[in-house]
This record gives C-alpha cells, sequence and structure tokens, in this order.
C-alpha cells in the first residue's frame, strides 16, 4: 500500500466528533450558566464548541454538571483555549500531569497532597505574569459535606459601578503584580507552603499590569487588581496607593457582584481570569477537598 493510502486509511478511521444535544441554563445572579447534558470525555464538534465558547464570554463562568473525564480530557478540553500554565508549586503537579495542579487540603503520609490554602485571597489566576490567565478550569474530585464553596467576582460589574471618583483615580494607572504578596503571611498562617527555591522564586518576577483592562473578546472593561496579588499603584505616594488598593477591593467584592458556587459532584468549573477574581470559601480542617485545575494563558493585558 502505498504511504499517501495508508495515511487516508487512517484519517478515515480518525472517529468524527458528534453534535452533542444540551442546554444552557443561566445562573441567577451576576455570573454564571451552567451546561447541562455536555459530555467532556467526547470531543466536541466545532459548532458545540463554538457555543460554549459565546456563552463563556457572555457569562465568565460555566459550570459543566457531571463530568466524568481523565486528567488527560480535562487538559485536553482545556488546551482548546489556549496553552496551557505550569504552576510555579511543581510540588503539587498531578503525577505525569504538570499541566494540572491538584488544590487540596488531605495530608498523606506527613504530606499535603495539594496546595491546601489555594485561593485564600481574592484574586485573578497567574496575574503575577507577563501573560496572565485566561481563564482556569477546576474540576471536583472529593468534596466535603460541608464548606468548600468558591466564590467569584464580577470585575467588569465593578468597574462599571465604581464610584466617579475612584474611577478617576486610577484612569490609566499601572499597578504591580507579585505572587508573594501574601506568601509569607500564607506560610505563617500553616503549613502549605513550601520554602521557595532560587528558580522557582526567579520564575515570579513582579509584573506591572493596567488597573483597568479590556476584555481583548468582549471588549468590556474591567478591573484588574486583587488582594492577593497585587502589592501597589505605580506613580502615587505609597499611602496613597494603599488607601486606593483597599478602596478597590473592598468595590471589586460587594454582595451584588459575587456568585458563590456550591459544588457537585463531578462539576468542571471553567471561568474567566480577565473578568472575575476568586475566593476559595474555606473547608473545615477535619473534612477532604480535592480538585484539579489547569490554567489557560492569556495575553497581555491592555
Ligand atoms: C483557586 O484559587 O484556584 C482554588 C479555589 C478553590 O479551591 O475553591
Amino acid at each position: 500500500m502505498s504511504q499517501s493510502n495508508a495515511l487516508r486509511r487512517e484519517v478515515d478511521a480518525a472517529p468524527v466528533p458528534q453534535a452533542q444535544s444540551f442546554e444552557l441554563r443561566p445562573l441567577p445572579g451576576p455570573v454564571g450558566a451552567e451546561i447541562i447534558g455536555l459530555d467532556l470525555s467526547r470531543e466536541l464538534t466545532a459548532a458545540d464548541f463554538a457555543r460554549v465558547h459565546e456563552a463563556h464570554l457572555d457569562h465568565h463562568l460555566l459550570v459543566f454538571r457531571d463530568q466524568r473525564i481523565t486528567p488527560q480530557q480535562h487538559i485536553d478540553f482545556s488546551r482548546r483555549f489556549g496553552r496551557l500554565m505550569i504552576h510555579v508549586l511543581h510540588q503539587f503537579h498531578l503525577a505525569d500531569h504538570p499541566e494540572i495542579l491538584i488544590v487540596s487540603n488531605i495530608v498523606e503520609d506527613g504530606k499535603p497532597i495539594g496546595l491546601g490554602d489555594a485561593g485564600k485571597y481574592w484574586h485573578s489566576d497567574i496575574s503575577y505574569k507577563e501573560l496572565p490567565s485566561l481563564g482556569s478550569l477546576l474540576h471536583a474530585q472529593e468534596l466535603p459535606s460541608e464548606g468548600g464553596d468558591t466564590l467569584f467576582a464580577n470585575m467588569h460589574l465593578a468597574y462599571d459601578t465604581l464610584p466617579a471618583a475612584l474611577r478617576h483615580a486610577v484612569e490609566g494607572k499601572r499597578a504591580v503584580h507579585s505572587y508573594l504578596a501574601q506568601y509569607g503571611q500564607l506560610q505563617k498562617e500553616g503549613n502549605w507552603r513550601p520554602t521557595l527555591s532560587a528558580q522557582q522564586i526567579a520564575q515570579v518576577q513582579e509584573v506591572v499590569h493596567p488597573v483597568v483592562r479590556t476584555h481583548p473578546e468582549n471588549g468590556r472593561r474591567a478591573l484588574f487588581v486583587s488582594e492577593g496579588f497585587t502589592t501597589r499603584i505605580q506613580d502615587v505616594p505609597e499611602d496613597e496607593s494603599r488607601a486606593l488598593l483597599a478602596e478597590l477591593f473592598a468595590h471589586s467584592v460587594r454582595a451584588e457582584h459575587i456568585y458563590r458556587h456550591r459544588w457537585q459532584p463531578h462539576d468542571l468549573v471553567f471561568w474567566d481570569n480577565r473578568s472575575l477574581i476568586h475566593l476559595a470559601g474555606g473547608t473545615p480542617d477535619h473534612l477532604r477537598r480535592k480538585l484539579y485545575r489547569t490554567t489557560i494563558e492569556g495575553d497581555t493585558p491592555f
């Protein structure tokens, strides 16, 4: 058989993705929609993918219910949106899948199996890099019988409702983002954070981003600061920067901007880090919680 015939046979044998019938249900409140009936273990058709993509831009967060997917399927679906980022804490990568960060409070043989205090402060994932994240996908593996919620704040709304004086004060300003902003504090508060090697520190040098960014796909403006990673506003005195950031942080997380996600078994939540900040609501120490996270790289904020 000629090489080109063999190739044609292989291509013919590759399964053709089939359209799926699924429902999109917007969640009440300022963020999010549920997707019911879509199976992410199957490859999506171009039309199904386009519908999911559009819903993600409209609602900023999608809850895919009941996803029985493997880590590789989680990675494959995430990759359809862009390049995946590898978290600096390699200690908590899933074995053989460095694209997955384990978020968990479980300790085995005296060692944490994942990052137990991930999301203790409001943040946008990996905003401390030159190319911060487009979005993250968190897949429930093991859930506590109480607690363990994740909260999301809509930063487009936060920007739209910013008091005029505050909006004027931050117009055109840029702010410093640092992975180390709360790292020392987190080390004092718990036992989850390893001492970083020189190599790890070199990967997380401070960066500067606009305080207000324009979403590259939906064109809307959003506040882009968070208590987790933003340390100061450039070109204003230190005390003014501190006061401005405190006002911005408090305004961002007003109750009317927030969606609280109460996890159900096998949920996969995909949020837009350009539109939202998020916070782990906390899990009682005696209850186990484990989730797998992939993080998609975005582009330079403007
Ligand atoms: C995170 O910040 O990525 C984790 C959030 C959570 O554990 O709920």
